[in-house]
């Protein structure tokens, strides 16, 4: 997939900005999106070190782009840049999607967790990083009971006390009782398992990965015969979001699912 440095950007309509960005799928899915609706809106990959993002986004204004999804790391400056969000996209103090011409910001990941997680709670959620902050906050607003296990334990506990959700944070990726596991961590980008005890699941428990690629984790709860969610429905359903958020149309998901499988 081509991508661009973004002083080297081609005009266009909507990109997605990361460092890196050369293996994002979200060009090949929103371009699938545009042509089953037959528009010609044109949408890259361009990346944006985190110290230039706003230097960048002015630039890509400039050069005629409506609105940017952004990815890691630029989802914190993305929100700081915004000079208006909603209340969720203020909760978790990170956005993925930007509306250039008046400064939106919102962060479409928790929404679209919500739509695509069909678990139950109590959801042991793993990790602390940025996509545990929408994950967190999607289910705290859905009431869903809600325990927190990170490798670095003092980083959960700042994010809970930050976020003011309310989630346990404990000790051990402890399945026993849970009837949903989130995965937002990313060792699974790094090729790494977690060190969970699968063995203590129950037979019903709903296994989510966030991420998309390879899964050590996913495999793992896969030879123990549980379900499990991939994370391309989360890609596509940010991004479809997304798309409604910047021009009122509602995309084919299944025509963006065919896109990035
Ligand atoms: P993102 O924005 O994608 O969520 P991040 O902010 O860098 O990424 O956070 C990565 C998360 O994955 C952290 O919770 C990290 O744990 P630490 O806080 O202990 O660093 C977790 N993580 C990364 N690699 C891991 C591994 N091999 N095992 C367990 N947790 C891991």
């Amino acid at each position: 997939m081509s991508w661009s440095e973004w002083r080297d950007a081609p005009p266009g309509d909507f990109a997605v900005l990361g460092d890196p960005v050369k293996h994002s799928r979200s060009p090949r899915m929103h371009t699938a999106a545009y042509k089953a609706l037959g528009r010609s809106w044109r949408y890259n990959a361009v990346r944006v070190p985190l110290s230039e993002f706003d230097e960048a986004v002015v630039h890509l204004a400039r050069l005629g782009y409506r609105g940017v999804n952004c990815t890691v790391p630029l989802k914190e400056a993305a929100f700081r840049w915004a000079d208006e969000v909603d209340a969720t996209t203020r909760r978790i103090g990170a956005a993925n999607t930007l509306r250039l011409a008046d400064r939106h910001a919102t962060n479409t990941d928790a929404p679209a967790f919500v739509n695509t997680f069909a678990g139950k709670g109590p959801v042991l959620v793993l990790g602390a990083g940025g996509t545990a902050r929408a994950v967190l906050v999607a289910l705290d607003e859905a009431g869903v009971r809600t325990f927190l296990w990170n490798r670095t334990r003092a980083k959960a506990e700042a994010l809970v006390e930050s976020l003011r959700v309310a989630a346990d944070v404990i000790e051990g990726p402890h399945l026993a009782g849970m009837r949903s596991v989130v995965n937002t961590t990313s060792a699974s980008l790094q090729g790494e398992a977690l060190p969970i005890d699968w063995s203590m699941a129950g037979a019903g428990t709903l296994v989510y990965e966030a991420a998309y690629g390879p899964s050590p984790f996913l495999d793992a709860a896969q030879a123990h015969g549980l379900e499990a969610v991939d994370g391309l429905p989360l890609l596509v359903e940010q991004g479809a979001l997304a798309i409604t958020w910047w021009t009122g149309v509602e995309p084919d998901r299944s025509v963006m699912m065919e896109a990035v499988r």
